[in-house]
């Protein structure tokens, strides 16, 4: 098989990785990088676990995705959110005071997905905020105070901005 080389920009550094066309996004980030932040539940679309954001945008499976396809663009995980200084994101600040993190796998692609939501839709509600999470699963938390978390983190972001 011929290989491919890319060039990924993650969390604001530039990759230049040469990489088997079948390999996923998720494959290189864990594999080739070393961002193990970026996880591995199901490999098949169905937990969220290794949501990562696109050209701070939008929100992707990463084991769906084939590394060669996302050449050139941006990525972020959630070790990527944080400032330089270690200031943690509005988004992960709203999920560890409203104890929305509990084994914590889920907690990244939670979050990432967070993150898009609210720059879609700064001030969801409720039923908006569980659609948009459906395809993230959880299996400690019950959601609600996830659900809650990212209401929390919308305000933050706002209070922010004004
Ligand atoms: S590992 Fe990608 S959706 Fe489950
Ligand atoms: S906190 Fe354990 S899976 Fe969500």
């Amino acid at each position: 098989m011929k290989k491919h080389n890319i060039s990924l920009q993650v969390n604001g550094a530039v990759h230049e990785v040469t990489i088997q066309p079948n390999k996923t996004l998720l494959d290189v980030l864990r594999d080739e990088l070393n961002m193990p932040e970026t996880k591995y539940g199901c490999g098949t679309g169905e937990c969220g676990a290794c949501t990562v954001l696109v050209d701070d945008q939008k929100v992707i499976n990463s084991c769906l995705t084939l590394a060669a396809t996302m050449d050139g663009k941006s990525i972020t995980t959630a070790a990527g959110l944080q400032t330089a200084d270690g200031t943690l994101h509005p988004v992960q600040e709203a999920f560890v005071e409203n104890a929305a993190v509990q084994c914590g796998y889920c907690t990244p692609g939670m979050v990432l997905k967070s993150v898009g939501l609210l720059k879609k839709n700064p001030n969801p509600s409720e039923d908006e905020i569980r659609e948009w999470l459906e395809g993230n699963i959880c299996r400690c938390t019950g959601y609600e105070k996830i659900v809650t978390a990212v209401q929390l983190a919308g305000k933050k972001i706002a209070q922010a901005d004004s």
